[in-house]
């Protein structure tokens, strides 16, 4: 049996220190160990973008990278988003407009979106589409989504934000 490896690393902000085995995946380990359920799990297989966390700042797919490479990095999961209040709105925008149905997606979508938003300022449609691309969505058909974002891009640029 390999021995469990020490990390040490933030997530959502706080500081957290861990023992975890080396092929445990960054995914699983947010689960498993931190209880941050939002961060769901799919393919496992870097496909379905279900489990799409922040890392450094970077949108990445938790099933893909280690827990042990994620050493020393800052890690953003759907819940520290949401309690930070950076996708308020951008939560609500997909409540108003049936955005979400089983809600597996939302959160990876969700962090997808934002991504977007903190690169462009009023994406078109076309470039929403491409940019959220990666997250699979078996229940929507992907225009409430894109209608969301829209919206939620506009009533950014109204307020100056
Ligand atoms: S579970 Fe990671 S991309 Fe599907
Ligand atoms: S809302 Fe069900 S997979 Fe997207």
């Amino acid at each position: 049996m390999i021995a469990p490896c020490p990390i040490s690393l933030t997530v959502n902000g706080e500081h957290v220190e861990a023992l975890v085995a080396p092929r445990l995946n960054l995914a699983d380990f947010l689960r498993e160990q931190q209880h941050l359920t939002g961060t769901h799990v799919g393919c496992e297989h870097g496909v379905c973008g279900a489990c799409t966390i922040r890392l450094n700042g970077d949108i990445v797919r938790g099933c893909l990278i280690l827990a042990v490479q994620a050493n020393g990095s800052a890690v953003e999961t759907i819940e520290g988003l949401s309690d930070s209040g950076e996708i308020n709105d951008l939560q609500a925008a997909f409540r108003e407009r049936n955005a979400l149905q089983c809600g597996y997606c939302t959160p990876g979508m969700l962090i997808t979106a934002q991504d977007l938003l903190l690169q462009c300022s009023m994406p078109d449609r076309d470039r929403i589409r491409e940019h959220l691309s990666g997250n699979y969505c078996r229940c929507t058909g992907y225009e409430a989504i894109v209608d969301a974002v829209e919206a939620t891009a506009r009533a950014r640029m109204e307020r100056g934000q």
